[in-house]
């Protein structure tokens, strides 16, 4: 007869492991079964409404469970590449092959993240030349990806600044109001794309703004708008900064699309002309498209201050509210964006990457804008959108038709994800479309 590991050579459980026993000396008395539930007592969660079906992860799992062979995940921002599926880039693999080489202990990270990691992105999202990095306005710290340093700033800001109220586009990201009503904020919305233009309408977003009350944060995309992919130009760009010095708003640059936009350079404009603005404003930078580096959530938390004395206050009350939520970020993934950062060689080898990333959601963009016109549907203003997503006018209930009716997997809102077309998919997609109409 063999035993499992948990039982004495006579079968029986050893009394050390015996229930209840807690050790010599225990005090905790055995559990009192007949006592637990009685009739009487209401349920712990009597009268809890069922949360709502996240809009993003609930398309995702509704895709999973698909059985049909020709469905098609357009529904989440992932980047996927010719071959129709996610890969790890060529440069993070070749520099984790140089990682392992250093054979790192295990240990913990400070809760302000991996120092060179931080300096890296420091350095990619507002320059190396930086006027707020060279007088020490700037704290960067390691977040769990972009939402968690979504999360950290708005902690700061309303656990620590008192700030209440937070504006954001309409349309957004369906997980900014989530995020900030958890962080205790008031979320109300400034209007930002107009169907009837098929593109930003500056005018009412900035009338929405100067709206605002003072000291409101304002959740602005730092590029590749998500979901539309419309983003401002240049010169809106400066009038919007300049609103939010006059209305003494406290901008958060959404910032996840980096290199996916116009370029890795171009990209970071609207960051850069805040940090030359010496207004205060936070970035939520995160690694996960441009670096794949999604399940690794490696992202970073930017707070731009007016002057040192506000980082110094800031950095005690953000290592604060990092030990009290999740301790320490975990080490991966900034260890590997910094070998990179901080490697000419391998930086010139992810800028290539970055680039062919870009050209390859181009592609398809152009591809499925040529099919549906060929079908009838014009696409054509969705060239003009930059980014991983296009945002389409469908008909009413078209999204829901595409998914049940041909496993084409598109968010409620129509936001479909570009670089998911491939060569093998985008005929029945466009035809998809075009039957679903
Ligand atoms: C998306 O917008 O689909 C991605 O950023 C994934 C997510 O977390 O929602």
């Amino acid at each position: 007869m063999t035993n499992s590991p948990s039982s004495s050579p006579s079968g029986r459980v050893p009394r050390d492991l015996a229930p209840g026993n807690f050790g010599p000396g225990s005090s905790v008395p055995p559990l009192a079964l007949s006592g637990l539930n009685p009739p009487s007592r209401p349920g712990l969660f009597d009268g809890v409404t069922p949360a709502p079906v996240d809009p993003i992860f609930g398309v995702l799992a509704g895709f999973r469970a698909d059985r049909r062979e020709e469905k098609v995940n357009l529904g989440i921002g992932v980047y996927c590449g010719p071959s129709g599926l996610t890969e790890p880039l060529e440069v993070v693999k070749k520099a984790e092959a140089q990682l392992a080489q250093r054979h790192e202990r295990p240990g913990y990270l400070q809760p302000s993240g991996h120092a060179e990691f931080c300096s890296g992105i420091e350095a990619l999202v507002l320059g190396t030349e930086s006027i707020a990095s060279r007088q020490g306005r700037v704290l960067v710290r390691q977040a769990l990806g972009g939402t968690g340093a979504l999360r950290l700033a708005g902690d700061l800001l309303s656990e620590v600044l008192g700030v209440q109220q937070i504006a954001v586009s309409r349309p957004t990201w369906e997980n900014h109001a989530n995020v900030f009503s958890l962080a205790g904020f008031k979320v109300v919305d400034y209007p930002y794309y107009s169907p009837e233009r098929r593109g930003l309408d500056f005018e009412a977003m900035l009338n929405g703004i100067k709206a605002l009350p003072p000291r409101s944060a304002l959740l602005l995309h730092g590029c590749c708008h998500n979901p539309t992919g419309v983003d401002p130009s240049a010169a809106q760009w400066h009038q919007i900064m300049a609103t939010v010095g006059e209305r003494a708003l406290i901008p958060v640059l959404d910032f996840a699309y980096q290199g996916f936009g116009r370029g890795m350079h171009e990209d970071a404009l609207s960051a850069k002309l805040f940090a030359a603005s010496g207004l205060p404003f936070f970035v939520a930078q995160s690694c996960s498209k441009n670096f794949a580096l999604y399940e690794k959530r490696t992202g970073a938390m930017i707070f731009v201050a007016e002057n040192q004395a506000d980082i110094a206050l800031a950095a005690g009350h953000v290592q604060r509210l990092i030990r009290g939520t999740y301790s320490n970020p975990p080490a991966d993934g900034a260890r590997i964006v910094a070998h990179i950062l901080s490697n000419n060689n391998l930086c010139g080898d992810w800028a290539v990457e970055v680039r062919a990333m870009r050209d390859h959601v181009d592609q398809m963009r152009q591809r499925l804008v040529e099919g549906l016109k060929s079908r009838g549907v014009d696409f054509s203003y969705g060239l003009e959108q930059r980014g991983i997503f296009m945002y389409p006018e469908f008909s009413p209930g078209q999204p829901e038709r595409l998914r049940a009716e041909r496993a084409v997997y598109v968010l409620d809102s129509g936001r479909l994800c570009v670089p998911a077309l491939n060569a093998r998919n985008i005929d029945y997609v466009v035809d998809s479309i075009a039957a679903t109409a």
